[in-house]
């Protein structure tokens, strides 16, 4: 394993045909031009000073290929207390502290849990609720810490250009805790419910489910929350302390192993909804396929509804696979895809922050 006191014969330049080297920079270096400005302008100068540092780049190559993930490696370090600045003071961090940067990377993983997409799911669930007549039970594959699993315990602003609708939880939560007001602009003919609906039951299933009672997850929490996003901080502790007051159930194991058993648990007089962000692109395209095809055989057998919410490309897949190749990827460039029951219903900000009915 790599150290901070430096690796034997690290390569001066990515030398020709190193084809892994040359893709990881390029990972990088996306990263950088791509995903980060607008949102991170110091995450953007790492990760193309990452791409330019081949030493580095050798370094971060030689931990397995789902772990060289930009997001994961910035997120090990400010975990470790990495602070805002230049290339050249993050680099010397790295240095000092590649030891403890790999034992994080390689026992953590990318588990960012955005509260804030409960808005671009909200009018969909809300929908649902309406049609079915029944209280909803709600049960997200890939659920982190389960923040996704309150929208019924949040605020929502919808903002369509020209007037703003408002919707709070009718009962206040037991602890009094103020909840995080997710605010969305809207496009289209987004059908904006007037009231938060019902939810009966919840649960998640993670490979490795986040506890927020957990100091060492919520450090872990925070740090996926990209610099300069003050206000993503603060919706991620008030989302925290909403779940604290009644904590989920969330049950640990793969996704297509444990669906089936979970939402069976779901009460009867209830409408499940199976629903996912940001999940799909850390599955293989078999485990993809598996899982569309029991989430899919589940509605058959129990009337459940499936809502996914997933961007085209969030981890460079070793088998070069897409996430929801059914649309033209440059109607979702950036953004996130989300589909009712396999149809494509909204085109929504990563965030949460938007929602484009189609
Ligand atoms: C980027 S996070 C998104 C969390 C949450 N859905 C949200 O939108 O805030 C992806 C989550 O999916 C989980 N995950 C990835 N592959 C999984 C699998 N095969 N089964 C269960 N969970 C999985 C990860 O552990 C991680 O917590």
């Amino acid at each position: 394993m790599a150290t901070g006191q430096g690796l034997p014969q690290e390569p001066e330049s990515i030398p020709d045909g190193d084809a892994s080297a040359s893709r990881t920079a390029a990972w990088y270096r996306h990263f950088g031009l791509v995903e980060a400005p607008g949102s991170s302008p110091c995450y953007a100068e790492w990760t193309v000073g990452l791409a330019d540092d081949p030493q580095l780049i050798a370094r971060i190559d030689q931990w397995p290929h789902d772990k060289r993930q930009p997001n994961l490696l910035l997120a090990a370090a400010r975990y470790l207390g990495a602070r805002v600045g230049p290339y050249k003071e993050f680099r010397q961090f790295l240095e000092d502290h590649w030891a403890d940067i790999s034992r994080i990377v390689l026992s953590r993983s990318t588990q960012t849990n955005e509260a804030g997409r409960c808005a671009t799911l909200l009018p969909s669930l809300a929908a649902i609720a309406a049609a079915e007549g029944r209280p909803l039970a709600l049960l997200e594959v890939g659920a982190s810490a389960g923040l996704g699993l309150f929208p019924d315990r949040y605020s929502y602003e919808f903002d369509d250009g020209t007037s703003v609708t408002r919707l709070s939880p009718e009962e206040p939560s037991r602890t009094e805790v103020e909840p995080p007001v997710l605010r969305c602009t809207t496009a289209g003919p987004v059908p904006v419910p007037d009231r938060l609906p019902p939810v009966a039951w919840r649960a998640g299933i993670d490979l490795n489910p986040l506890d927020i009672r957990n100091s060492d997850d919520v450090a872990w929490l925070e740090a996926l929350i990209w610099p300069e996003q003050e206000f993503r901080l603060r919706r991620l502790r008030q989302a925290m302390a909403i779940a604290r007051d009644e904590p989920p159930l969330l049950i640990a194991g793969d996704l297509n192993d444990r669906l089936v058993d979970v939402a069976a648990q779901a009460p009867a007089d209830t409408t499940l909804v199976v629903f996912h962000s940001a999940v799909m692109a850390y599955l293989s395209a078999e485990g993809r396929s598996r899982f569309r095809s029991t989430v899919r055989q589940l509605a058959a057998a129990r009337g459940s509804h499936w809502l996914s919410n997933e961007g085209h490309m969030v981890i460079d897949q070793e088998d070069g696979s897409s996430v929801v190749p059914e649309v033209d990827p440059q109607l979702i460039a950036g953004k996130f895809l989300l589909t009712h029951n396999g149809i494509p219903e909204a085109v929504t900000g990563p965030h949460g922050q938007s929602l484009e009915w189609l």
